[in-house]
C-alpha cells in the first residue's frame, strides 16, 4: 500500500528511483512521482496511473539530481490526480508517505488559521506544510521533522527531502514498514527489501517510532524517545532476478506455475528428509498446553485459516476460532487461558492483522505467525514465526502464498495432533507421505490448464458466478470466488453447498455458472445432491472433481475439470490450482490487468 524509495549518492537519482518504483509498483499504482535535489534545488515530476506514465514524462522532462525520493500511490485520501500524487511539496519540503495521518483535519484547520494555503485533498500534504511552516519559524530540518512526528497521529512511513540540503534525507516509521539500505558513499531508504535488493544487500529495518537521519556517509537512527538507537544491519539475500516474469506473460502465471517448487521448499523445511517427522523452528510449539486456537487474518490468508479450522478440529481435536482481523481488532474478544493466537499473512505487514496481533500480545499464551516475508513486522512481533517459503509474490492476487500457507498450516495441525495423541502413528505417516507427493500432484493438475482456459473464455461472458463447496472445500469455494471477482471483475459468490436451499438457490437459472468443488470424499454424495438441485433448475454446472467423482456424477454437467486423486485432507491445497487458473484465464480473456487489478494493492498497510 504505497511504495517509498529514497536515494542519496553520487549517481543520477532518477533512474535508480524509477527502477526501484518498478519493484514497488505491486504496492499501489494509482499514481507515481519522484522529487530530486539538483545542486540543492528541489524539483519533482508526477503522473497519474501506472509507472510507465511517469517514465514517459521523465523522457520529455528529465529530472537531474543525485538525491531523490520516489513514491507509487494507492489512493486513500483524494482521487488519483496529479495534485494528489506524491511527492508532496510545501516550500522547502518534499515528502512521500505510506499510511494515513488520522488527525490531518485538525492539523489542516490549524495551519489554515495560520494562513497556510492547501493545494490537495490528501492527508500527506499536511505533513509537508507543517514541516515547512516549522522551518519558516526557524527550525532546522531535523528539529522540524521531530516536531511533526510529535504532532501527527496515525500510521506512517515517511521520507523527506529538503530544498538547500543536498546531503540529507529523513525517514520515519510508525505502523508502516521502512528500511534503510547502506552503500559506499551512498545510502538508500525503501518500503521493503525487494525495493532495495539490487542496490545493496545491507539493510536495517526501522522499528516502530524510529527516525533515521540519512546522509551519503552516515545513518543516524533515533527511537521513539529520541534516543540514539543501535539497530542491527542485516545482510539480505533477495535475488533480484526472482522479481521478473521468467518468460511468463504475467507474474500471476509464473507464481501459479511455481507452486510445485515452493510447496516442495516448504515441505523440505518442515519435514525430515524421510518424511517421518515434523521439525518446527526454534522452540516449536507445545500443543499439549493449548486448549483453544485463535486464527486471525485477512482476505485469502483468512480463507487459509478457515481451511485450517477443519484440520485442527478434525485431525488434532483442538477447538479453533477464526476471525477476520479488521473485525477481531475492535471487538475486544476475551482471550482465555491456554489460547494460542496464530496470525497468517503473506506480506506480514497487513495493518489489521498486525493490530490484531498486538491486541493479543500479553493476553494469549503465545503469538505465532505464518508469514511469507520473514523480516516483516508480523514475523518480528511474533513469539514464533513460521515461514511459508513461497518466495517473492508480486502478482497482487495471492496464489502460491495461499497454497504454501495451507501446506504449513496442515503440517502444524498434524504436529498438534501428534502431540495431543489425536492421530495414530500410521495415519500420521500416511498423511506426511501424501504431503510429500503434493508437488507432483500440482504438476499433474497443471494438465487442466488448457481446459480451464477454454472454459474461461465462456466465463468471461457472464456477469455472475457461484462457487459451491462443502466441508474443507467450502473455504476454497470462498477463495475461488474472491480470485474470480478481484481479477476478472465478475461478480462471484461462494456458499457452503448445504446453504444453497436457504436462499441462494433463487439465483439459479440457465445463465449462472455454478462451480462445484467436490473431490470424491466422504461428503461427496451430499455435495452432489446439492449440485443436482442446481441442475434440476437448469443451472449450468462446472464440476471440479477427480476421475471417480466425474465418472459418478459428471452426467449432465456443463463442464468438468479432472484433478488427480489426492488424500481428502490435502484436497483444499490441490484444488486451489483450478480455482486460480479459472480466475487467471477469465481475467486474461476479459483483458483486465491481471497482475495489478484495479483499486487493489498487494500490501494493505492501512485500515
Ligand atoms: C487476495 C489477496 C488478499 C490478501 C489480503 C491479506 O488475492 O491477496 O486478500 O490475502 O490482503 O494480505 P496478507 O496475506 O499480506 O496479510
Amino acid at each position: 500500500m504505497c511504495g517509498i524509495i529514497g536515494y542519496l549518492g553520487n549517481h543520477e537519482a532518477a533512474p535508480f528511483l524509477l527502477d526501484a518504483l518498478r519493484r514497488l509498483e505491486y504496492r499501489g499504482y494509482d499514481s507515481a512521482g519522484i522529487a530530486t535535489l539538483n545542486h540543492g534545488k528541489l524539483d519533482r515530476r508526477r503522473a497519474v496511473g501506472k509507472l510507465v506514465n511517469l517514465a514517459d514524462l521523465l523522457v520529455h522532462e528529465p529530472l537531474p539530481g543525485k538525491a531523490g525520493i520516489g513514491h507509487t500511490r494507492w489512493a486513500t485520501h483524494g482521487a488519483p490526480t496529479v495534485p494528489n500524487a506524491h511527492p508532496h511539496r510545501a516550500g522547502r519540503v518534499a515528502v512521500v508517505h505510506n499510511g494515513i495521518i488520522e488527525n490531518f483535519r485538525e492539523l489542516r484547520a490549524e495551519l489554515a488559521e495560520a494562513g497556510v494555503p492547501f493545494q490537495t485533498e490528501t492527508d500527506t500534504e499536511t505533513v509537508a506544510l507543517l514541516a515547512n511552516h516549522l522551518m519558516e519559524g526557524g527550525m532546522g530540518p531535523v528539529e522540524a521533522v521531530t516536531e511533526v512526528l510529535h504532532r501527527i497521529e496515525g500510521a506512517y512511513g515517511l521520507l523527506f527531502l529538503f530544498d538547500g540540503e543536498e546531503d540529507l534525507m529523513i525517514a520515519a516509521r510508525k505502523g508502516s514498514p521502512l528500511a534503510v539500505g547502506y552503500g559506499v558513499g551512498e545510502n538508500f531508504v525503501g518500503s521493503d527489501a525487494i525495493a532495495l535488493a539490487p542496490l545493496t544487500d545491507r539493510i536495517t529495518y526501522l522499528e516502530e517510532g524510529d527516525m533515521a537521519v540519512v546522509t551519503r556517509s552516515s545513518v543516524e537512527i533515533r527511537d521513539a524517545a529520541g534516543q540514539l538507537a543501535n539497530r542491527e544491519i542485516k545482510t539480505i539475500r533477495i535475488d533480484s532476478a526472482r522479481v521478473d516474469k521468467a518468460g511468463h506473460k504475467h507474474f500471476m502465471a509464473k507464481e501459479i506455475a511455481e507452486q510445485p517448487k515452493v510447496i516442495g521448499d516448504a515441505l523440505r523445511h518442515y519435514l525430515t528428509p524421510d518424511s517421518a517427522a515434523i521439525t518446527l523452528p526454534g522452540e516449536g510449539v507445545d500443543f499439549t498446553k493449548v486448549n483453544r486456537l485463535l486464527l486471525v487474518a485477512c482476505g485469502t490468508a483468512y480463507y487459509a485459516c478457515l481451511t485450517a479450522k477443519y484440520w485442527f478440529e478434525q485431525i488434532a481435536q483442538l477447538p479453533v476460532e477464526v476471525d477476520i482481523a479488521s473485525e477481531f481488532r475492535y471487538r475486544e474478544p476475551p482471550i482465555t487461558e491456554g489460547t494460542l493466537a496464530l496470525f497468517v499473512s503473506q506480506s506480514g505487514e497487513t495493518a489489521d492483522t498486525l493490530a490484531a496481533l498486538r491486541y493479543c500480545k500479553g493476553k494469549a499464551a503465545r503469538i505465532l505467525s505464518v508469514v511469507n516475508v520473514a523480516e516483516s513486522s508480523i514475523a518480528r512481533e511474533s513469539d514464533l514465526a513460521l515461514p511459508i517459503l513461497a518466495g517473492a509474490e508480486i502478482g497482487v492476487a495471492s496464489t502460491k502464498a495461499f497454497s504454501c500457507q495451507l501446506t504449513v498450516l496442515l503440517i502444524l495441525a498434524l504436529e498438534a495432533a501428534r502431540q495431543r495423541g489425536a492421530i495414530s502413528a500410521e495415519k500420521l505417516t500416511e498423511l506426511l507421505g501424501a504431503l510429500q507427493g503434493l508437488p507432483a500432484l500440482f504438476n499433474a493438475a497443471m494438465d487442466s490448464n488448457a481446459l480451464t482456459e477454454s472454459i474461461s473464455a465462456d466465463l468471461s461472458e457472464v456477469s455472475d458466478v457461484l462457487f459451491l463447496g462443502r466441508g474443507r472445500m467450502y473455504p476454497l469455494a470462498l477463495e475461488g470466488a474472491l480470485k474470480m471477482k478481484e481479477l476478472s471483475y465478475i461478480h462471484a459468490e461462494a456458499y457452503a453447498s448445504g446453504e444453497l436451499k436457504h436462499g441462494p438457490i433463487a439465483l439459479i437459472d440457465s445463465h449462472l455458472p455454478v462451480v462445484v468443488m467436490a473431490p470424491r470424499d466422504s461428503l461427496f454424495d451430499k455435495t452432489i445432491s446439492n449440485m443436482q438441485e442446481v441442475m434440476a433448475r437448469a443451472g449450468k454446472v462446472l464440476l471440479i472433481s477427480d476421475a471417480a467423482g466425474i465418472a459418478e456424477a459428471g452426467d449432465g454437467v456443463w463442464q468438468s475439470v479432472e484433478m488427480p486423486t489426492v488424500a481428502p485432507e490435502l484436497a483444499p491445497i490441490l484444488y486451489a490450482l483450478p480455482a486460480q487458473l479459472l480466475a487467471y484465464h477469465t481475467a486474461v480473456a476479459k483483458g483486465t490487468d491481471v497482475d495489478q487489478p484495479r483499486n487493489l494493492a498487494k500490501s494493505v498497510t492501512v485500515e
